[in-house]
């Protein structure tokens, strides 16, 4: 069986890297030149966005490691922080002992939101809406015959009646089985498609139609034990449940703790072409309900390992939009093995989870600017032009002496060319 646990994979050049992904998801040639070339041609990006004067790079890196309901996966990451590629293969890896990460999803349904105003009757306009269900769902589901097609569509609808400064607002909520696509499109369609029959229905006046990106109803989870030999004793276990703690009582801290899930969770959205301001709006606002709190818990089992567990609303799709546009979005999606829009976001969640853990982990422990200061120091001994095995030693140096400097890296440089060091 393929694994994803690559020794080494670190130290390797950045072609002998990709030879290995290429290995584990059977890309060919043409995936390779156009990982390492330039992807997204001028006049693809062109029509994606208007005013186009060209395209934007940022660096995709492969995190390893991960074992996910027993399959192994190489998760591409794009972002431009250094240390969250290493942080979540490092966190893959310690979850491993005990079985990696176990995950589940609820079905793909979305919310598209219509506001219905000026009623004298709000209730009644609810009564009227709930009555009308399954004309309101049919006219919804005549804007997509292939999604319904496809085992998907308008499900059900809610009715809620809220107050506004401007006074009461009737929103009626489309529940849509979206299947493999993020959904906006979609919804939004029969948003628009039901509102003159629901102004009819009620006699109000409907003004927004749109998605509600709160996707209550599209949650990923994920779970693994940490074994506490694994992340280095009761120690670095005390010192994570500090670190949760810490995030559950103070709204500072917290949306701290959640940026650090979300270093990995847009990572992924990201490479793999998705919407990450959606996932984002999603997973804050889904922290903010009943009051901003973290979104993953930590618990200690009578064992003494650590038990994470991680649940979000993750709206991503593997057709339509970027995610077929971006010839490296579609590699991207071939790289993760994903075959549907669930399993996508069950692998973003145990992700996060992930990315959560390391940070905990390194913040109870030695803090993060050790690890931060090994790459950056790497990064200055390649500068002053350090190759191959030399790159580890300059870097060395540098972080034990606390010098992450570039004359330093020179002079040190030179000292182990001439056999000093
Ligand atoms: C940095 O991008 C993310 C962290 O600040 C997350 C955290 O504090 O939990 C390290």
């Amino acid at each position: 069986m393929k694994s994803s646990r690559i020794p080494g994979f670190y130290k390797m050049t950045v072609e002998e890297r990709l030879e290995k992904v290429a290995e584990f998801a059977g890309l060919d040639e043409e995936d390779k030149g156009l990982i390492l070339g330039k992807a997204l041609q001028l006049d693809v990006a062109d029509r994606m966005i208007e005013n186009v004067i060209g395209t934007f790079e940022l660096p995709m890196g492969i995190a390893t490691n991960f074992l996910i309901d027993g399959k192994d996966y190489l998760i591409p990451m794009v972002i431009e922080e250094a240390s969250v590629v290493a942080a979540a293969s490092n966190a893959a890896k310690m979850a491993r002992a005990k079985g990696g990460f176990f995950t589940s999803a609820t079905p793909p349904i979305m919310i598209a939101q219509v506001q219905v105003t000026k009623l004298n009757d709000p209730y009644g306009a609810k009564m009227e809406i709930l009555r009308h269900k399954d004309e309101i769902i049919a006219k919804a589901n005549e804007q997509d015959p292939v999604l319904v097609e496809l085992g998907g569509g308008c499900r059900d609808i809610e009715v809620r009646v809220i107050d506004t400064f401007r006074g009461p607002n009737v929103i009626v909520h489309l529940l849509v089985d979206v299947r493999d696509a993020m959904g906006a499109n979609a919804v939004n369609t029969m948003a628009e498609a039901v509102a003159p029959l629901i102004e009819r229905i009620t006699g109000g006046k409907v003004y927004l139609r749109i998605i509600s990106n709160l996707a209550v109803y599209r949650l990923a989870r994920a779970k693994a034990v940490f074994d506490k030999e694994a992340i280095g004793g009761e120690e670095v276990v005390e010192g994570i449940m500090e670190a949760y703690a810490f995030a559950k009582a103070d709204p500072f801290r917290c949306a701290t703790h959640n940026k650090g899930i979300m270093n990995g969770v847009s990572a992924v959205v990201i490479a793999t072409g998705n919407d990450f301001r959606a996932v984002e709006a999603g997973a804050h606002a889904y922290a903010a309900m009943g009051g901003y709190k973290p979104l993953t818990t930590y618990e200690v089992n009578k064992e003494g390992d650590l038990v994470g567990t991680i649940e979000l609303p993750v709206a991503v799709g593997v057709i339509g939009g970027a995610t077929r546009v971006n010839p490296l979005a579609k590699i991207a999606l071939k790289i993760l093995g994903v075959k549907t829009a669930e399993e996508l976001s069950r692998v973003i969640a145990a992700v996060g989870l992930a990315q959560n853990f390391a940070a905990l982990r390194a913040l109870a422990t030695e803090g993060i600017q050790r690890g931060h200061m090994e790459l950056h120091a790497r990064n200055i001994a390649m500068m002053v032009g350090a190759v191959g095995e030399e790159v580890d030693k300059v870097a060395e140096v540098l972080v034990k002496e606390r010098k992450v400097r570039m004359d330093r890296a020179k002079e040190v440089l030179v000292e182990i060319r001439a056999g000093k060091r």
